[in-house]
């Protein structure tokens, strides 16, 4: 078996060539990654991110880029609004924009620590969940895919990032619901959990050691979803997985202060 995990499988792969997908945070890191390899095995890509100049750039190298900020309601009916226009409707969805904010709860200025949780939740959970919601209507109800993209720190938090952490955790809660939901409303449609391992990207930058390179946690997640897989652990985190079930105090020593 591959290291990516494929748990659990339903009703086979779908193809990626011809396939229409779009990426939320498909300019930058994995998320760009993963844009890539779908386009390179075939499909049509949108992105989704706020920086002018990185959309530009995905531009540039053939993908469809949209200039929204994801935690504006308004902003996400402009990104449905492109995918009607330009697709007609989607196969599938990657939720992959995220932030990572330290937040030291203690002892700061109280309205700060707040609004610094309540910006992560909304960046990372609220704006993913409500996004959900309003671009299933234009997912294919045969073969349609989200796959929802989080992280070991879901079930392994570390000190430093606790609304980080709460959000990939509520994430795969939420993945897991709507599988259950879809399994009797929509049987052709699959929610995947996508968690991944450190990984070289611009929000671990400066942490080298022991991250996993971009193209290649792409790769497999890709390879996955075209086998159907809707668990899909990448390189570490399925190891880090197994310790976490044997030994959970020596998984979170692993992670507490990474
Ligand atoms: N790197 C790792 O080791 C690692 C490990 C586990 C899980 N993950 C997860 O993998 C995903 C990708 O992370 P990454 O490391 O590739 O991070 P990254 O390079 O910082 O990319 C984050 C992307 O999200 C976009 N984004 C953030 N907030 C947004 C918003 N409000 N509206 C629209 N776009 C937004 C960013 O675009 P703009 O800045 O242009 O808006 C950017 O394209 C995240 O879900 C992260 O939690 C990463």
């Amino acid at each position: 078996m591959s290291e990516a995990n494929a748990t659990e499988t339903r009703g086979g792969g779908t193809g990626t060539r011809g396939a229409r997908v779009l990426v939320t945070g498909g300019t930058s890191g994995y998320g760009r990654a993963l844009a890539g390899e779908f386009a390179a095995r075939g499909a049509r890509v949108i992105v989704v991110g706020r920086d002018g100049r990185r959309l530009a750039q995905a531009e540039r190298d053939g993908l469809h880029a949209v200039r929204a900020d994801l935690t504006v309601p308004g902003d996400r009916q402009a990104v449905l609004a492109a995918v009607r226009d330009r697709f007609g409707g989607l196969d599938t969805v990657v939720q992959n924009a995220a932030v990572q904010t330290p937040v030291p709860l203690l002892g700061g200025d109280l309205e700060r620590t707040r609004g610094l949780v309540e910006r992560e939740l909304d960046a990372d959970l609220a704006a993913p969940l409500a996004f959900t919601v309003e671009v299933l209507p234009l997912l294919e109800r045969r073969g349609g895919t989200v796959a929802f993209v989080t992280s070991t720190l879901g079930f392994a938090p570390k000190q430093s990032a606790p609304a980080y952490c709460a959000a990939k955790a509520g994430l795969t809660a939420f993945a897991l619901s709507l599988r259950y939901q879809l399994r009797r409303e929509a049987p052709g449609m699959r929610s995947a959990v996508v968690t991944l391992p450190l990984v070289a990207t611009p929000m671990t930058e400066g942490r080298a050691q022991g991250t996993m390179p971009v193209g290649e946690a792409a790769r497999r997640t890709v390879r996955a979803l075209e086998r159907g897989a809707q668990d899909i652990d990448i390189g570490k985190a399925r190891v880090f997985r197994l310790l976490h079930r044997l030994a959970p105090r020596r998984a979170a020593r692993i992670t507490r202060d990474s």
